[in-house]
């Protein structure tokens, strides 16, 4: 279901100890989140029945996993699969980052799979696509975003689709503090929009909550979110700080 959602990234940052006291600063500045809005915080592993555990009682708050294994179960040292996550009750999982297809080499197959494994298990993925500069400074940004989603999401069916969160982070956008205007934001959200559209039909589209990442800060978190196919943020570095992360998330 289409919503407005603040989603913090916190990447591979924080103790369990900051992490907390990072929640608790923020919710004590939120107060709450209205019904048709949704906060998220995507921490590390070991950090997820802690934070859920805080956010009881918090409306409209949920805590997504960072990765998943694209494997079931078994003998994969170090990894961490949909049973595991799911018997900790995550939410949210994020997939396709371009840091960890940078870093890890996850392909559009390797997507593929961690979210056919996420929709197993009943976690929403919270797909990220999006272009490098190099692309960008080509014009073929869109053709780049369009494979990676055909490629990793267009295999589910209508019912399916509509539990996916995706997330537009254009590389060059990300950690830069060279954020995208909202104009090439909103540019490029319609056209993923239009592409669901036509795949899946009008009401699928409109269903599909699509978010904007790279470089988010509370001075530029109310125009992005004006746009009228940007449904909230993905947001990393200005996460880390609960005054600014607050502030983008008031700006839902
Ligand atoms: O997943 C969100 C992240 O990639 C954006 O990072 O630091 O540009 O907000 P940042």
């Amino acid at each position: 279901m289409r919503k407005k959602i603040a989603a913090a990234n916190w990447k591979m940052n924080l103790t369990i100890q900051e992490g907390k006291e990072l929640v608790n600063s923020i919710l004590n500045e939120i107060q709450s989140i209205p019904e048709g809005k949704e906060l998220i915080f995507a921490v590390p592993f070991p950090y997820i029945t802690e934070i859920e555990t805080q956010l009881k009682g918090h409306q409209n708050t949920s805590v997504a996993a960072q990765n998943i294994s694209n494997l079931k179960a078994g003998a994969y040292t170090g990894e961490v699969c949909g049973f595991m996550l799911q018997s900790i009750a995550t939410k949210y999982v994020i997939i396709g980052h371009s840091e960890r297809r940078m870093y890890f080499h996850e392909t559009n197959e390797v997507t593929k799979s961690k979210v056919d494994l996420a929709l197993e298990y009943k976690i929403s993925p919270l797909f990220c696509c999006g272009e490098p500069l190099e692309i960008r400074e080509s014009g073929s940004q869109n053709e780049f975003v369009y494979k990676q989603v055909e490629e990793s999401l267009f295999h589910l069916d209508a019912e399916n689709i509509q539990k996916v969160v995706i997330a537009y982070e254009p590389i060059w956008a990300i950690g830069t503090g060279l954020t995208a205007s909202s104009e090439q934001a909103q540019e490029m959200h319609a056209a993923i929009r239009n592409l669901l559209s036509s795949k899946y039909g009008h009401n699928v589209a409109e269903n599909i909550s699509i978010l904007y990442g790279g470089s988010v800060k509370a001075n530029n978190a109310a125009e992005l979110f004006a746009m009228k196919d940007v449904d909230g943020g993905l947001v990393g570095g200005a996460s880390l700080d609960a005054h600014e992360f607050a502030a983008i998330v008031k700006a839902l």
